[in-house]
């Protein structure tokens, strides 16, 4: 048993839960660098403001959304697609930032995905009450490269299906600095997150983020 646990600071874990072959979750693996993290999205949400995105039906989507990084993932009326400036503005996506690169690729190298290189981060932020309903991940031209997603603030209820929608949905709690990655066998399985619960963390405020790697042009 480890001492962290009575230091009142999070424990640094080192758990693995894999989830399917290729889908894996890897406890804390962003605690150590967490408050790197939070000051580069809050670097990049000032030049690149969160916003709430149209879907092509028509709904705003209750999850509010910038990018990094060349591909920056958008959704208006003409589709779901990855753009290289942001539209709000037109300027490009500010850059990838060193401490978001150094864990995503480490994240996936354990993961079992050696040599990846995301090309854009969606950056994702829930208040309570904001979910994803269960998708695919199948906007990006090379499907061979993995997915990895980042979890800071409140704790949410990450839902990781199979392949078709009609397969079961297991649900797995995500918390503050878990990294969750899925590729090969398993990049396109459906996935979500349930309507966030109020709360409170305590370097993360009301809300929870998700950063969102992936290698789509
Ligand atoms: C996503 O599927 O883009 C985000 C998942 C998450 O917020 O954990
Ligand atoms: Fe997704």
């Amino acid at each position: 048993m480890s001492a962290d646990l009575f230091s009142g600071e999070d424990p640094i874990q080192t758990g693995r839960e894999t989830l399917a072959p290729g889908a894996v979750i890897l406890r804390g693996r962003a605690i150590a660098t967490e408050a790197q993290l939070l000051e580069d999205i809050a670097r990049i949400s000032a030049a690149a403001p969160f916003r709430n995105m149209t879907t092509p039906g028509g709904y705003k989507m209750s999850v509010a959304m910038t990018n990094c990084g060349g591909a920056g993932w958008v959704t208006d009326a003409q589709g779901y697609r990855y753009a290289r400036n942001d539209p709000l503005g037109g300027a490009p996506w500010p850059a990838m930032p060193a401490s978001f690169l150094t864990l995503a690729k480490a994240a996936a190298a354990e993961a079992g995905f050696p040599g990846f290189a995301p090309d854009g981060c969606l950056i994702n932020r829930y208040e309570p009450g904001a979910k994803l309903s269960l998708h695919q991940d199948k906007d990006e031209q090379d499907l061979g490269h993995p997915i990895v997603s980042v979890s800071l603030g409140l704790p949410a209820v990450f839902q990781f299906g199979g392949l078709t929608r009609a397969a079961p949905v297991h649900r797995y709690p995500l918390l503050h600095g878990d990294v969750v990655v899925w590729g090969g066998p398993m990049r396109l399985a459906y996935h979500g997150i349930l309507a966030l619960k109020p709360g409170e963390h305590p370097r993360v405020g009301q809300i929870r983020l998700n950063l969102t790697f992936r290698h789509a042009l």
